[in-house]
């Protein structure tokens, strides 16, 4: 319940997808006085009970989203985190054995923590989904609907890979409502690069400037909640569990995946371009480098 769980509570409750939402943080005053805050604006939001629990007390619930461990540092990469990261999920999945809800991983490194908490706490690869580049994704639709004034939403980009700097944006793909961008007519080829760049670096200018990122990753985790509690088949870029796909073996990394109400039901094998394939290739040797330095 630090910046980035507060957000996505609040953002779970203006969105009226849970009846009851239950705040865990190792410290419990934490816990407590959001839940207390959060209670306090109940005549703002679909009836929902807002209580601080232990991690026990959450074994029954259809969701579960860890945001628990430390954000980045100014100028830090997401992979230095891991180390003290890591022991805070072996931790929590040890609570978590035998649970048979979706987990939702948005602690960073988020790739390599998706991967360990699967492999911890043994549920099953579908259930357990890292937000990964999901919203690497949101940040580029921003981005291009903002060159060309046009609202995000009809902006259809993503971005896949490691939700990190060796992340990849699928330009071939990318359109506006259907047209392909690269013939939209202010489009320039400098632009690319320019943009891709931004989204890269776009946590740690905002980490720069207000000490973290809450916001947009609340929207996001709480959109993709409601998504697969409704169990709406959305086509989204998320991190999960691979092994075939690609010749990706046994790492957690995000491409474009089918959702349902059983989770992250399948990981699409779409075609690339060749430096789209090649930089996809070289974002899942990091991640697995990286898997492979945890003992
Ligand atoms: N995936 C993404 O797109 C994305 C975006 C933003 C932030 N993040 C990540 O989310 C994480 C949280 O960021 P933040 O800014 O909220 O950090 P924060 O320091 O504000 O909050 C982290 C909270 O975790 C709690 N915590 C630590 N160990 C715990 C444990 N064992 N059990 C329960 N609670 C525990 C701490 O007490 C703290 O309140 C970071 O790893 C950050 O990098 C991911």
């Amino acid at each position: 319940m630090g910046w980035v769980g507060s957000s996505i509570a609040i953002s779970i409750l203006h969105k009226g997808i849970c009846q009851h939402l239950l705040l865990n943080d190792l410290n419990k005053d934490i816990a407590e006085g959001e839940a207390m805050d959060l209670n306090h604006g109940s005549s703002f939001y679909p009836s929902a009970e807002v209580k601080a629990v232990e991690i026990s007390e959450m074994m029954d619930t259809e969701a579960i989203v860890i945001t628990a461990g430390r954000g980045g540092k100014p100028g830090e990469s997401r992979l230095d985190l891991l180390r003290e990261n890591i022991e805070v999920a072996r931790k929590i999945s040890s609570e978590l054995i035998g649970y048979k809800g979706i987990l939702i991983v948005v602690s960073n490194p988020v790739d390599v923590l998706t991967y360990y908490y699967q492999k911890f706490t043994k549920i099953p690869v579908e259930k357990v989904i890292g937000t990964g580049t999901l919203l690497d994704s949101a940040r580029l639709r921003d981005e291009i609907g903002a060159r060309f004034n046009i609202d995000s939403k009809s902006v259809h980009a993503n971005v896949v890979g490691e939700h990190g700097d060796s992340e990849v944006v699928l330009w071939s793909k990318a359109n506006i409502a259907g047209l392909n961008l690269r013939s939209w007519k202010e489009w320039e080829p400098a632009m690319e690069e320019e943009i891709a760049e931004k989204v890269r670096v776009a946590a740690q200018e905002i980490i720069k400037r207000k000490g973290a990122t809450n916001h947009a990753i609340g929207l996001v985790t709480a959109s993709l909640l409601e998504w697969i509690l409704r169990g709406e088949r959305r086509v989204i870029t998320i991190s999960r569990v691979v092994n075939g796909p690609y010749g990706f073996q046994d790492l957690a990394i995000s491409g474009l995946v089918l959702l349902s109400r059983e989770g992250a039901s399948e990981f699409l094998e779409v075609k690339m371009s060749e430096i789209e394939l090649r930089d996809f290739n070289k974002s899942a040797l990091i991640i697995k480098e990286v898997i492979k330095h945890v003992k």
